[in-house]
């Protein structure tokens, strides 16, 4: 995620680029840093670790600090590279510095060309390219915009960044496609953040940037370079709602983000040919007959969802199992087995355990995480991080996103290694994947018909979530949100499972929430549900499809791919939890009893 800030202006640039990056500081804070451009030069700062130690850092460095009217900040979660000190932004070139959100999917490619033209690289970012290529194009053009504007041309993938020269020393250069980015201004000053929060305070007007827009800003004002639609707006004034960028809780903003998240965590993982992981290396899969997978709560909910597809697209056979009960179960292990642990946090302690047992069984060990350098991540083989950004509700959201995402695309990259999937079925999932973020735009209609539906389902003696196949562990993740944040009663259960027991609980006021998906199992979980329909339950479907039984309808588009209606219906169950919670006054991101990271067994 990433969070950056930049300033322009005759007041304190060091104070507004810390404040500012404190405000970001839930986007990442694994290392941070600053740059200062003044009459006598830049100044850098940088430190591994939260924003704190970079202030340090300052204090004991900066006693004489120039007087510098243009800074650029920024605050990493790390996706290319340790978080190192090397590896933190500001990243510099000869005269140069850029502090960069997003990931540059071609950086590559651009990186072994400078490399072969002479340019020498310190880290291992992808942002570094940025600054090497603007040098390039300088030395060629002798002119800054020219050579900014080549440089945006030359990238792909999704960045916002601000970039300052010697060459150019009154100036901030800018460019957004797909991370957001922020301009704000006051009487002879400009401002530019990643949110609006750092600017509550400093700026009285902003501009939100659209993709596609650069240019450049000095104390005078703003040029674009491209065409730019331009407008004004009066900032707010509550930092609360800044941070929540104006929705009412962290749930609701996380619920929000899944469509920008879900584009973060496939970014540079998709190619034409299939999914590429930076981090594993080609012989890891070589000698793993089988996975078995281990985490705890909605991370456990992740991975069942995932053994479906890594059996179905990987056709390798799959194991999923609660940590805290595979630690006392005294598990066979086997050495050919892949032992993968899923974790926003990266800290649950019963699922860290569950990892080392299976290290020191000798078993290679994999970790689907949130957090890098978390405790998992430092134990496990190989991480492939989710790059969901930070998530404050407690009821996890934009994390099973991105971890089923991570699993998807891991059972496609199995799949292709081991020459068990055909390219049609291979390329048909890849254009899928592809259109995860779209349908994860949330239409308003959607939400408003949840927070309707919220009346009816307040009372009653429960829920049952019901689902088949993939929509099964969905079922599962819808009744936990609503558990955890209504206190309601709800249980999810495989549909085909019902008439073995569960069914004996219905009437009028046992709610069933029905997943059914057009394109996986229509007619099995139709007839599971006529069966609670004929014993009266309250039905609640949520379908693409007209259901005639049905007491209430949630209705998700038509589409041509069960995976796509899977996130459609994740959006509706997460909303309409939601907004049950907030029928019944609770507090929505901090539930009673819950804690976001469990490190105790
Ligand atoms: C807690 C949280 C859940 C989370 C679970 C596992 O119970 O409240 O939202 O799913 O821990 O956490 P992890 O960080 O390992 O995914």
């Amino acid at each position: 995620m990433c969070g950056i800030v930049g300033y322009i202006g005759k007041n304190d640039t060091k104070k507004f680029l810390i404040d500012g990056l404190k405000e970001l500081e839930y986007r990442g804070y694994d290392s941070a840093g600053i740059a200062l451009l003044g009459d006598d030069g830049i100044e850098t700062y940088k430190a591994v670790g939260k924003l704190i130690n970079l202030e340090e850092k300052i204090t004991q460095n900066c006693t004489n600090c120039f007087e510098t009217p243009v800074g650029i900040g920024h605050t990493r979660w790390a996706t290319h590279g340790k978080p190192t000190e090397i590896n933190a932004h500001p990243h510099l070139g000869a005269y140069s510095f850029v502090v960069h959100n997003g990931i540059i999917e071609n950086y590559k490619e651009l990186k072994d060309e400078l490399i072969s033209q002479g340019i020498e690289f310190l880290s291992q970012t992808d942002t570094e390219v940025i600054v090497h290529l603007f040098e390039k194009f300088h030395k060629i053009t002798n002119n800054t915009k020219e050579a900014f504007c080549k440089t945006i041309e030359a990238l792909h993938g999704a960045y916002a960044i601000l970039l300052i020269t010697k060459a150019d020393k009154d100036k901030i250069f800018f460019a957004k496609s797909g991370s957001p980015m922020i301009i704000g201004k006051s009487q002879n000053e400009i401002f530019f953040a990643s949110s609006d929060a750092p600017l509550i305070g400093y700026a009285s007007e902003v501009i939100y940037l659209e993709d596609g827009e650069f240019g450049e800003a000095d104390q005078n004002g703003i040029s674009f370079y491209s065409n730019n639609t331009t407008k004004w707006n009066k900032l707010q004034t509550s930092k609360q709602l800044a941070q929540k960028n104006g929705f009412r809780f962290f749930m609701e903003k996380e619920i929000y983000e899944q469509s920008e998240v879900a584009s973060d965590c496939m970014l540079g993982r998709i190619k034409d040919n299939g999914i590429s992981f930076d981090e594993i290396s080609l012989d890891f899969f070589d000698d793993i007959r089988d996975i078995k997978i281990c985490a705890c709560g909605t991370s456990y909910h992740a991975g069942l969802t995932g053994s479906y597809l890594l059996q179905r697209l990987g056709n390798i056979r799959c194991e999923v199992e609660i940590a805290s009960e595979f630690r006392y179960k005294e598990p066979i292990l086997d050495k050919n087995t892949l032992f993968v642990v899923i974790s926003q946090s990266g800290e649950t302690a019963d699922t860290l355990e569950a990892l080392k047992m299976a290290k020191n069984s000798g078993l290679k060990t994999l970790a689907i995480c949130n957090v890098d350098n978390s405790s998992i991540t430092r134990v496990a083989d190989v991480t492939l991080l989710t790059r969901a950004g930070i998530e404050k509700g407690v009821a996890s959201t934009k994390a099973f996103t991105t971890q089923t995402l991570v699993l998807w695309m891991l059972s496609l990259y199995i799949g292709k290694i081991k020459n068990s999937i055909n390219n049609n079925l291979l390329q048909n999932e890849l254009r899928t994947l592809r259109e995860v973020p779209r349908v994860l735009k949330i239409d308003s209609s959607i939400h408003e018909k949840c927070k309707r539906l919220s009346k009816r389902y307040l009372h009653g003696h429960g829920f049952f979530f019901i689902g088949r196949d993939v929509f099964y562990p969905l079922a599962l993740e819808g009744a936990l949100k609503l558990k955890e944040i209504s206190y309601l009663h709800a249980e999810g259960y495989p549909a085909g499972e019902m008439k073995h027991g569960p069914i004996a609980l219905a009437d009028p006021e046992l709610f069933t929430i029905a997943l059914m998906p057009q394109n996986l199992l229509y007619d099995k979980i139709k007839s599971n549900v006529e069966e609670l329909s004929a014993r009266d339950s309250t039905i609640c479907a949520i379908s693409p499809l007209n259901f005639e039984l049905a007491d209430d309808f949630i209705k998700t588009n038509l589409c041509d791919h069960y995976m796509l209606e899977f996130f459609e219906m994740l959006v509706a169950l997460q909303l309409l939890s939601q907004e049950i919670s907030i029928r019944l006054g609770n507090d929505v991101d901090m539930p009673r009893n819950l804690a976001k990271s469990v490190t105790v067994e």
